[in-house]
């Protein structure tokens, strides 16, 4: 395998560049899981701990998504108990993913209940979404291509500074899903920040933004930091000499196994791979064990000025 392999105690510093963290299934470390991904690190699972039955696997396996339009994966959007993505499939087949997917988003949400405490109900549970088609070679336009390396950003779930955290599991029964990583946002954001724009503080209309989120009412709206991060998504993207000359380690995820990270932080690109699960997270910034290795902060500080009320 060539990701590099480092022991989960592994002293914490200023991570330029993600790590792997193999961890047992049952972790018996999970104070350190936390601060290990803020930093920008992998957290991976060689042994799949989501239970899928033979017969859901198979059916998994035989589903062949649409190429055409505009989605890229299946989703199933647990807060409304609906299934998009899915094309012209039979009512019965839809129902059944949509049942798989939404098994697949509860076991998520326990596990990481379980392994990250510290985060838990701080969170709003995304999408969960189901990866039938081979990346490699896969059509897409320049900035919705998989392939090249970017950090996430949502354009229709604006974060205003919580962070994106995702977990993916690989069914495909015999190959890998490899990704590339490079530098993390922080080293990303220091080169190529101000090329991109920095951002304005939020403006007096956006005072709204605060009573809603002090009421906890779910933003719809870009602050400024949600308009920067898209923007700098797509800056990556259409950057050819950042794509052809950046770091890059490769990771390939074998059949079975699970990963976490957070990929507004960590720069990511995926080369091949089909049949992968994911459910993604946005965690409340206010409960970071390192506050300052958030996006936010760390853009607040390179512009001096707050980027989200
Ligand atoms: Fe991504």
């Amino acid at each position: 395998m060539a990701a590099e392999h480092q022991d989960a105690d592994t002293s914490l510093v200023s991570e330029r560049v993600s790590r792997r963290i193999d961890v047992a299934t049952p972790p018996s470390h999970a104070a350190h899981l936390a601060r290990e991904l803020e930093c920008g690190n992998i957290l991976f699972f060689p042994r799949m701990p989501f239970h899928l039955n033979a017969e859901d696997r198979a059916f998994l396996l035989d589903q062949k998504q649409t190429q055409a339009g505009f989605h890229k994966n299946i989703a199933y959007r647990p807060a409304q108990n609906r299934l998009t993505g899915t094309g012209q499939m039979p009512a019965h087949d839809a129902a059944r993913l949509k049942a798989i997917l939404a098994a697949y988003s509860n076991w998520a949400t326990a596990f990481l209940a379980e392994i990250l405490p510290e985060y838990s109900a701080r969170w709003v549970r995304d999408f969960a979404s189901y990866r039938p088609i081979e990346e490699k070679g896969r059509a897409a336009r320049l900035t919705a291509r998989n392939d090249l390396a970017h950090v996430d950003a949502f354009p229709t779930r604006p974060t205003h500074g919580d962070r994106i955290l995702r977990v993916f599991v690989n069914i495909n029964p015999a190959h890998d899903r490899v990704w590339i990583t490079s530098e993390t946002f922080e080293g990303l954001a220091e080169r190529f920040a101000r090329q991109v724009g920095i951002p304005k503080a939020p403006s007096g209309s956006q005072v709204f933004g605060k009573m809603a989120r002090a009421l906890g009412i779910r933003q719809w709206s870009r602050s400024p930091y949600d308009a920067f991060m898209l923007r700098f998504h797509d800056f990556l993207k259409q950057n050819a000499e950042f794509q052809r000359d950046c770091t890059k380690h490769q990771w390939e995820f074998p059949p079975g196994s699970c990963w976490i990270c957070y990929t507004d932080m960590v720069s990511h690109a995926v080369l091949s791979g089909r049949f992968a699960l994911e459910q993604t997270f946005l965690i409340s910034r206010h409960a970071m064990a390192l506050p300052e290795k958030s996006p936010i902060r760390i853009l607040e500080r390179i512009c001096g000025h707050p980027l989200a009320n």
